[in-house]
């Protein structure tokens, strides 16, 4: 049986601890499932790798994982790098040549967790935000001149193409047509930027002509933080923008419970190059070397994978077994409130695992 092969990258802070937690639970799913097996190669690059060696990656890095199956990775920033550093060094430096442009974020209240929303419960918010992954806000253009003197000019320019918006928007109209309410809400502020926001709008009204069946809306990014938190069960699939999406998605994390239980998908959805596939959380050196990551939102990703793997039965079973662990107070670690520790949780998982006749 031929193996997928993962490139696993950990990264920084607790990204070392949730990876490990995630390569157990996928072998053991594999295990469980018969029919497939992986066959995971690590990477060690990232802030120490940084440190060592000048770079956060080596300059083959890219070559070294682009015939890789996935690439599962695990949290980049330290303390004591330069944010923009380890950023740009090693994730963009990943997903924007491999051209991940479809950034996926589902959000649900899994059972257990408690929304700090009164009065939701659960199937109020089922979302699941589409963040464009490769220009706008994030395109990198910009530049600064006369640096320390008193006229200094910095800019960061929100670089937008038709055909990088095109994609990003008939992406999630997809997405909305596959989930069973059809329904997208197209994220914008029109009113305020009057040139790339308005092509984004143009742009959402000619691509919806080619969905009828899916029932769409437009909304400014402001108002839509209060309709997420007053109306959450008024939405479903959501495309914003790079910056939009960035800050949308750690609201709808906080609003599900906790961003450690958040996970992503960057896609590159021709295949052409491996996706990525990652917890939100980021490297959270202050519980680091703990044991008390909560490794849920990376358990969740390692569904995300399995299913653009094409082994969405596995992917059902992982997300049953997560589920009934997060059903269990007991089995929470401190960021939901619980005392549990992530080799525990990561047990009972793959305990679930391997009891799940479905
Ligand atoms: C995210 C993160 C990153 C981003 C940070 C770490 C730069 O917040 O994935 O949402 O802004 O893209
Ligand atoms: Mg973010």
């Amino acid at each position: 049986m031929k193996p997928y092969r993962i490139a696993a990258i950990p990264g920084d802070g607790i990204g070392q601890e949730v990876i490990a937690a995630g390569i157990a639970v996928l072998d053991a799913l594999a295990e469980r499932a018969g029919g497939f097996r992986f066959a995971f190669d690590r990477f060690d690059w990232g802030s120490d790798y940084y440190k060592a060696h000048g770079v956060m990656m080596p300059a083959d890095g890219l070559a070294q994982i682009k015939d890789h199956d996935a690439i599962f990775f695990g949290a980049v920033g330290a303390p004591d790098v330069p944010d923009h550093i380890t950023l740009w060094g090693l994730r963009l430096a990943i997903c924007q040549p491999f051209d991940q442009y479809a950034n996926v974020r589902p959000t649900r209240i899994l059972p257990g967790i408690t929304s700090p929303l009164r009065h939701v419960t659960g199937p109020e918010l089922d979302w699941v935000i589409v963040r464009e992954n490769s220009e706008g806000e994030y395109a990198g253009v910009g530049g600064r001149v006369h640096q320390g003197h008193d006229n200094e000019v910095a800019t960061d320019v929100s670089m937008m193409t038709r055909s990088g918006v095109t994609r990003i928007i008939r992406y999630a109209f997809e997405l909305a047509r596959s989930r069973p309410r059809k329904r997208l809400t197209v994220v914008t502020k029109s009113n305020a930027q009057r040139h790339a926001m308005v092509m984004w709008d143009e742009i959402a009204a000619e691509v919806a002509r080619d969905f009828p069946d899916v029932t769409w809306d437009k909304m400014l990014v402001d108002a839509m933080t209060m309709r997420m938190t007053m109306k959450p069960q008024s939405l479903d699939t959501i495309v914003a923008t790079n910056l939009h999406a960035d800050i949308l998605s750690d609201l709808a994390a906080a609003l599900a419970g906790s961003l450690g239980i958040a996970p992503t998908a960057n896609i590159n959805p021709e295949r052409r190059f491996p996706s990525m596939f990652e917890p939100i959380h980021g490297s959270a050196f202050d519980i680091a070397g703990k044991g008390i990551a909560n490794p849920v939102g990376t358990f969740w990703t390692a569904c995300q994978m399995l299913e653009h793997l094409g082994e969405k039965p596995a992917a059902d079973r992982l997300m049953r077994a997560v589920e009934r662990v997060t059903a269990d107070p007991a089995l929470h670690t401190p960021d939901l409130g619980g005392t549990a520790t992530t080799q525990a949780v990561t047990d009972a998982v793959i305990a679930a695992i391997r009891g799940d006749n479905g």
